[in-house]
């Protein structure tokens, strides 16, 4: 039998689009608030001998991660035959130290609490600087699907003589990926955070790329500052203007905006988290990495 894909409230359409091209069937699931602010999460659709697969970005973690972690029981206790994740993306990645006294270490915490309840979990680039691999913070089988593919098609397909951009050490890893698949050069910047909203970066002479279009690419938009910075500084050494593009629309509240101000010509990313920026589809790649995990557990199984 197909596999059964569930939309937590707002992944309609990514969950949509995996399930047709998976394929799959499309099962309904309800999500209401109870006025004490407690969910009430509904299987419209029985679940049971079915591989069942739940599609919930990760983004604004904190209020999702209830409902999710209840499906997920939900369908186990309905009776399904595996529950894995479809998390495009997967939040907290970015805490993976203490880098102060006392802090969290929340990548471990949210990997473990996620693994306990699912059989697996497919994401598209997650952030990983100090960890390696997923497999080092998830015990459980997991699949990274890369955007650098497809954002590629979309540099080579949108933008003229382009130079890609990125802003820090992490950032090599897809930028190179990306010049590479689009023919273009490409930079990686060195950056110093000292505060959410506080980044510096120290950009280069640029003026043997006076003729190249600046494309800043990066993993994650958030507060837009490491983009805003690159798109002055290029600004102002007489570059044409840059597009920026991410994997990831987090764009927390006045990133946009920034963005355009600090001169940005055009804002694209990846539809992970739906944003009016979400031009690149990721959802068809997904579904390759989603039925091989389901067949690693039907073979697990049989063994
Ligand atoms: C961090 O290392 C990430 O790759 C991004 O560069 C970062 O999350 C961007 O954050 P913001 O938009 O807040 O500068």
């Amino acid at each position: 039998m197909r596999p059964l894909v569930y939309a937590l409230p707002g992944n309609e359409a990514f969950a949509a689009g995996l399930a047709r091209a998976l394929p799959a069937s499309a099962g309904a699931l309800e999500v209401r608030q109870f006025p004490d602010g407690e969910s009430l999460v509904r299987l419209v659709d029985s679940p049971a001998g079915r591989d069942v697969i739940l599609c919930c970005t990760l983004h604004h973690p904190d209020s999702k991660i209830l409902p999710l972690l209840i499906a997920a029981d939900t369908a186990r206790g309905l009776g399904a035959r595996s529950v894995g994740l479809v998390a495009p993306y997967l939040a907290y990645m970015r805490q993976d130290a203490r880098f102060h006294p006392g802090e969290a270490l929340s990548a471990l915490s949210f990997a473990q609490t996620l693994s306990e309840r699912f059989d697996w979990l497919a994401t598209v680039d997650p952030h990983l600087h100090r960890f390696k691999s997923l497999s080092q913070v998830f015990p459980i089988p997991t699949a990274v699907v890369p955007a650098a593919p497809l954002l590629a098609h979309w540099v080579r397909s949108n933008v003229e003589r382009p130079l890609l951009i990125g802003p820090d050490e992490e950032s090599a890893q897809w930028v190179s990926s990306i010049a590479a698949q689009a023919g273009a050069p490409y930079l990686v910047l060195e950056k110093h955070r000292s505060g959410d909203r506080q980044v510096e970066i120290a950009v280069p002479d640029l003026s043997k790329w006076k003729d190249r279009t600046p494309v800043v690419a990066d993993d994650i938009v958030s507060t837009g500052a490491t983009q805003a910075r690159i798109l002055t500084a290029v600004r102002a050494q007489g570059l044409p203007a840059a597009c920026c593009l991410a994997v990831h629309a987090v764009f927390a509240q006045g990133a946009h905006w920034m963005l355009l101000e600090a001169g940005a010509s055009r804002l694209v990313t990846t539809n992970t988290i739906p944003y009016v920026t979400s031009e690149i589809d990721v959802a068809p790649a997904m579904a390759p990495a989603c039925a091989s995990l389901i067949a690693q557990r039907g073979s697990r199984r049989r063994a």
